[in-house]
């Protein structure tokens, strides 16, 4: 395999081990966990940058992580592999897209990135997967970038990767500027901060929803109650990062299951309606607030699919568990607990 040599100057930044006669290997490899919304992030104020309509706070999620090594060298085109299956069409030009960001000059890169989740279980990987990217793509670059700028670039790849940069519980910032350096996730708290447990529950395997960039766009442009969102949204971002402050699981609850509601309710009324729920979705619904009237300690959210996550305590999670492992409306169950932020290998 060709080897690129690199003297000198890569992005007007000298590398330290850029000596006469060194070769340079342009690798690097980083690890990101996801990350799922307390209060969500649904609508873009500008699509090219990713810039959020609002901010949105959200919990890194330990062992649903993927794994991504970037390298750069001399060839005609970028390479992508996805759990060892190579990417086509769109998505790579997604990535290659993402790359120029970060690319050395013309050269190319060779991309191998690995989800330790079930990639059928419908669960997201845009945010491990560009938070890790991210990372990977400047280190082996050669640039060495601030947390707060690896949450920007991380964000240009999808809007929830930029919160999967940071660990624990993390808040993504609207930002006022237009060219959205000041639009980055940062640490609320640390994962240590707050022993909440996320079982997730997988309602089916099968076809794919609607995009969530997709489906966003949808509702911005179509819905009656999209504006009415977005006030929830900064009403709710206060609220519920005092509640992580105070590990006040009651209000959390209250501001997460809100948010969640709202947001479905206002793709709900776009037209063509955005339905992300299958029944079964539903039945879980009603069994969380059922379980909860039962003393359980218990909350539910809901992405952009029809699974549903359920935030408990470590002390309630046997007892959720229990309750959901063999209920005929869930395929698969997955626990996670808080994670931590990207990180180089
Ligand atoms: C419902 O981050 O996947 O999960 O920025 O277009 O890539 P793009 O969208 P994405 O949207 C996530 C939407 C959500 C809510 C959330 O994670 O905040």
């Amino acid at each position: 395999k060709n080897r690129v040599v690199f003297y000198g100057e890569v992005h007007g930044r000298t590398l330290s081990c850029a000596g006469l006669g060194d070769e340079v290997v342009m690798r690097a490899s980083a690890l990101a966990r996801s990350n799922i919304a307390l209060v969500k992030y649904w609508g873009k104020r500008d699509a090219t940058l990713n810039l959020p309509a609002a901010g949105s706070i959200s919990m890194t999620l330990d062992g649903l992580e993927t794994r991504t090594t970037v390298e750069f060298g001399p060839w005609e085109r970028d390479s992508v592999f996805i759990n060892d299956e190579a990417l086509e069409g769109k998505g790579l030009a997604k990535i290659s897209k993402f790359l120029d960001l970060v690319r050395p000059g013309t050269l190319c890169a060779d991309v191998r990135s690995t989800n330790s989740f079930p990639t059928a279980a419908g669960l997201a990987s845009s945010a491990s997967g560009f938070a890790a990217l991210a990372l990977a793509a400047s280190q082996a670059a050669g640039l060495e970038l601030t947390p707060q700028e690896l949450s920007v670039l991380a964000r240009r790849g999808s809007g929830s990767a930029a919160r999967s940069i940071v660990g624990g519980f993390a808040i993504w910032h609207e930002g006022q500027k237009s060219d959205g350096t000041d639009s980055f996730a940062e640490e609320l708290v640390p994962a240590e901060h707050w022993d909440l447990r996320c079982v997730v529950l997988v309602t089916r395997k099968g076809p794919k929803d609607v995009p969530s960039t997709e489906g966003m766009n949808h509702t911005m442009e179509t819905s009656p109650f999209y504006a009415e969102w977005l006030n929830t949204v900064r009403r709710d971002m206060d609220g519920a990062k005092e509640a992580v402050f105070e590990k006040d699981f009651v209000r959390l609850a209250e501001i997460s299951e809100g948010s969640c509601l709202a947001m479905h309710a206002s793709a709900m009324a776009a037209r063509p309606a955005v339905i992300y729920w299958n029944a079964r979705t539903l039945e879980l619904i009603h069994e969380v607030r059922r379980l909860r009237v039962q003393g359980k300690a218990c909350f539910f959210t809901i992405d952009a699919g029809p699974h549903v996550k359920v935030f408990t305590t470590a002390e309630d999670l046997d007892g959720v568990k229990a309750y959901f492992q063999d209920h005929p409306s869930v395929e698969d169950l997955l626990v996670a607990k808080p994670g931590q932020g990207a990180e180089l290998l």
